[in-house]
């Protein structure tokens, strides 16, 4: 058998964080490339370097701090992920996903995901945001599922339910604050790739065929294991850049972090708002 991580690893992680806050958190926020400052706003924050965390992965991507902040943001208790690591990294999917089960085990009940993601849909343009409406796990189909290995029955059944992954209420919310902020926001689905390559013509125009609207190199692991631990989820995507559906532009990791400092005010407003709504 493979090295799964286990229910006792999961825990002493859980109880290296436990050790440093004051209050359990409420809501999970994980923030993607170029997104990370809305971890700025906690207030009275308790910042733990992801090393201190036994088992817990190191973020080795620029754009991507590497530290979990823990306090109050829009009156609620929040543990942000201010970085976040990636398959494509070496980690093996347990240990990508096991912010999310630590999360779990100290009472988390919401997870926020944001990611930067290019766009497929070809009305999509770089710094529009995307409410995560469903997803395509293809490199879950692929066999790349966080669920492989021992079923962690503690926290959640053997084939868990897909079918409303993105929380319709939360969707709700975030839309009705996006409108309130005068936000020309998107709607759509998500695909997920193990990256770090970005695709190429050919890739993109499969993508589009089988549905998908935007696409990145994270968040369908992590909203898998939130689920499988009955989280609700929201998912929201930053257009970082188009997709090159006909070959004729590149795309780059600069691109990703310059498109960052557009979307990073409309996810503040969407968040935030959806935060004292909770
Ligand atoms: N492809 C995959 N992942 C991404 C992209 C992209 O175009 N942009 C940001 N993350």
């Amino acid at each position: 058998m493979e090295g799964f991580l286990t229910l006792q690893q999961i825990d002493q992680a859980a109880d290296a964080v436990r050790e440093k806050i004051k209050t359990p958190p409420q809501v999970g926020m994980i923030l993607g490339s170029g997104l990370g400052e809305l971890a700025d706003l906690v207030e009275e924050p308790i910042v733990i370097p992801y090393e201190t965390i036994p088992y817990w992965p190191k973020s080795t991507v620029q754009g991507h701090v590497g530290r979990l902040v823990v306090g109050r943001l829009a009156g609620k208790e929040v543990m942000v992920l201010q970085g976040r690591t990636h398959y494509y990294e070496g980690y093996p999917m347990d240990q990508i996903t096991l912010p999310v089960r630590v999360m779990q085990r100290l009472g988390v009940k919401s997870l926020f995901v944001t990611n930067a993601a290019g766009a497929i849909h070809p009305e999509f343009e770089p710094g529009d945001i995307m409410i995560i409406t469903d997803h395509i796990a293809l490199i879950g189909m692929a066999g790349l599922n966080p669920l492989r290995g021992p079923n962690l029955a503690e926290i959640g059944e053997r084939f868990p339910d897909m079918s409303q992954a993105y929380d319709r209420e939360l969707v709700e919310l975030a839309r009705g604050e996006a409108r309130k902020a005068g936000i020309n926001y998107r709607e759509g689905i998500y695909i997920c790739l193990a990256g770090p390559s970005f695709e190429s013509p050919a890739d993109l125009r499969f993508l589009r065929t089988i549905g998908a609207d935007a696409v990145g190199m994270s968040t369908v692991p992590e909203v898998i294991v939130a689920r499988h631990g009955n989280m609700r989820v929201l998912g929201i995507s930053g257009i970082s850049n188009k997709a090159n559906l006909d070959g004729s532009t590149i795309t780059t990791h600069e691109e990703v972090l310059e498109a960052g400092r557009v979307i990073v005010p409309k996810l503040k407003a969407v968040l935030l708002g959806v935060l004292k709504n909770l």
